[in-house]
């Protein structure tokens, strides 16, 4: 089959490798209609991960079942199914208690709880950025969706972008009528402020400086807030009569910049720390990783990031972490958007058959303006 294929820092290529089958009893075989291009994905593009070389990349699959083993007795060939980017064996006490994301079994490597598919770390098994997929525990993992092709652009994001932000919000300690300062205008950042309407937040902000993401923000009903035109603190502050939002989601990861360009893994916390009111709370739902070779400062090398702690303290605030434990909240973000209360395709700007997945890659690694979210259709 076709797949698209890492191949070292800013290069993928879509080529021949061996079809995947069903190993285990438990597995399923997906053959993918849609899969996404992440934000994560460019952690590895840009060579920033210890990713190996020839990994199938692609966490975000939606497809139609192919196979199941004989183990497999609620998953049926022709299922539509979204792919949680989770591996969850469903089994373990992360994964019994809701925390698939941290799940002890599917995981092998070394320090690390939680597994993902096609991904620096996260387990041995290859990503749906390919005609098929197989997908472990497959009773446990997919996703029903409703027969057909409806939806199928708002259903690709249950996998991976709306649940993690529906995630960040929730990590934040949200209640009905907070006001809520998103940080990252990426997918994961829209889908965040898209989460915090739909919840009955009374203010949504939304910071970035790409002026096309500003714009998507802006058509759900936020308010952007540009740093590159000014300190995002001041701006939150001002707009809220000096006394700072209740909640903040920080969807930008250690890969934070200032208006220059230049990297400060600290710069986002910091900001959330003071654009945050005294015991609001804070999501981070933006990747922060245990070492990073490539960081800007030697402490972030050894992945300590010296954001303002004393303040954070002082404040009496929270804050939340990690990988979203997608499967917790999938089910009821199908219904909202079958009943058409959430409508997550408002972030995709293109759709891509997988050959032209290196032009993706490329295009939306550079924050293209209006390159916002790719989806690849490896049937199209
Ligand atoms: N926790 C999870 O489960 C999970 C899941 C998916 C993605 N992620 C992570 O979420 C993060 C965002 O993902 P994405 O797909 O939206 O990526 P993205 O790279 O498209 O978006 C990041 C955005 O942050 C903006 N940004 C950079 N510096 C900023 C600053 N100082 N202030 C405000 N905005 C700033 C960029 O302009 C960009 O628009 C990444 O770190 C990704 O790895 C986490
Ligand atoms: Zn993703
Ligand atoms: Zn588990």
């Amino acid at each position: 089959m076709k797949a698209v294929v890492y191949r070292g820092p800013r290069s993928v290529a879509v080529e021949e490798v061996p079809d995947p089958r069903v190993q285990a009893p438990t597995d399923a075989l997906i053959r993918i209609t849609t899969t996404n291009i992440c934000g994560s994905d460019l952690h590895m593009y840009e060579g920033r991960t210890n990713v190996e070389e020839g990994k199938v990349l692609g966490h975000e699959n939606t497809g139609i079942v192919e196979e199941v083993g004989p183990g497999v007795d609620r998953i049926r060939v022709g299922d539509r199914v979204s792919v949680p980017f989770n591996i969850a064996c469903g089994t373990c006490r992360n994964c019994q208690t809701g925390w698939t994301s941290f799940c002890l079994r599917a995981n092998p490597t070394e320090g690390m709880d939680g597994a993902a598919y096609g991904y620096a770390n996260m387990g041995p098994y290859d990503g749906g950025q390919a005609e098929y997929l197989r997908v472990p525990w497959a009773d446990v993992n997919l996703l029903r969706l409703p027969e057909g092709t409806e939806h199928e652009n708002d259903f690709t994001m249950l996998s991976d972008v709306f649940p993690t932000g529906w995630h960040g919000v929730e990590l934040s300690g949200f209640q009905v009528g907070d006001r809520v300062a998103v940080f990252g205008g990426g997918p994961v950042g829209l889908m965040a402020a898209h989460s915090a309407v739909i919840r009955g937040a009374s203010q949504v902000f939304l910071v970035d400086e790409e002026p096309d993401r500003l714009r998507l923000a802006e058509s759900i009903g936020a308010t952007a807030v540009d740093f590159s035109a000014g300190d995002p603190v001041q701006q939150l502050l001002e707009a809220t009569g000096g006394r700072g939002v209740d909640r903040g989601v920080e969807a930008v990861g250690y890969q934070a910049h200032d208006p220059s360009g230049e990297e400060h893994p600290e710069l986002v916390l910091d900001n959330l720390v003071q654009a945050v009111r005294a015991t609001g709370g804070i999501g981070v739902v933006g990747v922060y990783n245990p070492s990073d070779p490539g960081a800007s400062t030697d402490l972030a090398k050894e992945g300590r990031i010296p954001f303002q702690y004393g303040q954070f303290f002082t404040k009496g605030q929270s804050m939340g972490t990690g990988q979203a434990p997608v499967k917790r909240y999938n089910r009821q973000l199908r219904d909202l958007i079958v009943a058409g209360r959430a409508r997550p395709s408002f972030i995709v700007s293109h759709e891509l058959p997988l050959d032209q997945a290196p032009e993706g890659y490329a295009r939306f690694d550079a924050r293209e303006d209006g390159w916002t979210k790719v989806l690849l259709h490896p049937a199209a």
